[in-house]
Formats: structure tokens, sequence, C-alpha cells
């Protein structure tokens, strides 16, 4: 089993580079954002819970979003690896997938964070607004508190797996398939 977290700031591409990883791999795509979404297309108590955090640009309570990935692992038991993307966003997080995945006998194998300027990400994401029908991308303040969010909480991520050598960075400016390309070279380096 190999699994990747797919890391970066909202906007970065984790979304649009996780489609074409899961076709070349084969692994299953966690996306903590996609799922949340899902919950509130439904209306479960679980998405008008987060709906409220997600609005305003906040992370939803770490045992909300661990709660679903633990539910998204046992579902997938005979899965080839799993490529989280948006998950983990805190130091709680990863200790928490850490242990989920112990419990499997596997890890993460590589955190590939992507690096984008912020003006670039503003740029991207109200682009996508204008299209997305995302409530978090219409609307400047609420996509630069996304960022101020993600270096408070969520750049101890790859502090976090720093400690284990698990992070490479790479440049998450270029063309889609540039950053793809450069992506490949590194899972496949640790798959041979
Ligand atoms: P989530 O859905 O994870 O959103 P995000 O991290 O803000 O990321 P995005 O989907 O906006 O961007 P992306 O990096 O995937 O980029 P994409 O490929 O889409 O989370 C949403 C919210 O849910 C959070 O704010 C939080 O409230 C909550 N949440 C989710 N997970 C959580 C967790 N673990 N804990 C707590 N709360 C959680 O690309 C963006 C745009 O750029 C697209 O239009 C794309 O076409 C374009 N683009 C992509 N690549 C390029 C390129 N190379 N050049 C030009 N444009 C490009």
């Amino acid at each position: 089993m190999f699994n990747i977290i797919l890391f970066g700031p909202p906007g970065s591409g984790k979304g649009t580079q996780s489609e074409k990883l899961i076709s070349k791999y084969g692994l299953k795509h966690l996306s903590t954002g996609d799922l949340l979404r899902t919950e509130i297309a439904t209306q479960t108590p679980l998405g008008l819970e987060a709906k409220n955090f997600m609005d305003k640009g906040q992370l939803v309570p770490d045992e909300v979003v661990i709660g679903m990935i633990s539910t998204a692992l046992d579902a997938n038991p005979h899965s080839k690896g799993f490529l989280f993307d948006g998950f983990p966003r805190t130091e709680a997080q990863s200790e928490a997938l850490d242990k989920l995945l112990k419990l499997k006998k596997t890890e993460i194998g590589v955190v590939l964070a992507m690096q984008v300027s912020e003006e670039e990400l503003v740029k991207r994401l109200l682009n996508r607004g204008l299209t997305s029908g995302r409530s978090d991308d219409n609307n400047e303040e609420v996509i630069r508190a996304r960022i101020i969010e993600y270096h408070k909480k969520t750049s101890a991520v790859a502090d976090y797996y720093k400690k284990f050598n698990k992070v490479v960075y790479l440049n998450g400016e270029g063309t889609v398939d540039e950053i793809f390309a450069g992506l490949c070279a590194e899972i496949d380096k640790r798959l041979s």
C-alpha cells in the first residue's frame, strides 16, 4: 500500500492534481472538502454544522473530519493506497491519521507540498468562484481567511511530517501538466 498526502494552501491545485494522480496510480482519493460538501448537499446534521465554519473560511473541528476519514478508510479495505487531499490540516489530524494507518499496518509514504504565491491563489479561487457555486470562493475576504487559517494551523502539518523526513516541496505554479510531471517523478522515485 502506498499512501500520499497532497499538501498545499487553498487553490494550490490539490483537487486538480489528485484527479490525475488517482487515475495514473490507482489510488483511492480522500478529500475532506469533497466529503464535507456532500454532507452539506444532503443536509445532514454534520453538513449543517460544517457549513457554518466553511462559509467563514475556518477549519471544521478536528473530531468531525477525523471521524469522516476513519469511516472512509474502513469502507475501502482493499485499496492499493490512499491519496489524502485537504487532510490532515492540523497537527492533531496528522497524529490521528498516523494512528489510523498504523492500525491498518501501513503509513504515509510521502507528503507532496505544492507552493504557490498568495496572489496567484486568490486569483485562481476568485476565478473559480465565477462558476463553481462554492460559497467560500466568491468572496475575497473569505478566501484570504482560508489562507490565514492555512498559515495559522495547517502549515504545522508539514513541520510534523518533516520530523519523519517525508516532505517534498514542489513549485505549484506552471502548467497543470508540468506540475503533474514533477509530482509523478517524486512518487516514482519512492515506488521503484
Ligand atoms: P477544500 O475543499 O479542501 O478546499 P481548499 O483546501 O481550500 O482547496 P481548494 O479545493 O479550494 O483548492 P485546491 O488546492 O484543491 O486547488 P484546485 O485544484 O481546486 O476545503 C474547503 C473547506 O472545507 C475548508 O476551508 C474547511 O472549512 C473545510 N475542510 C476541508 N478539509 C478539512 C480538514 N481536514 N479539517 C478541517 N476543515 C476542513 O484548484 C483551484 C483552482 O485553480 C481551480 O479553478 C483550478 O482549475 C485552478 N488551477 C489548478 N491548477 C492550476 C495551475 N497549475 N494553473 C492555473 N490554475 C490552476
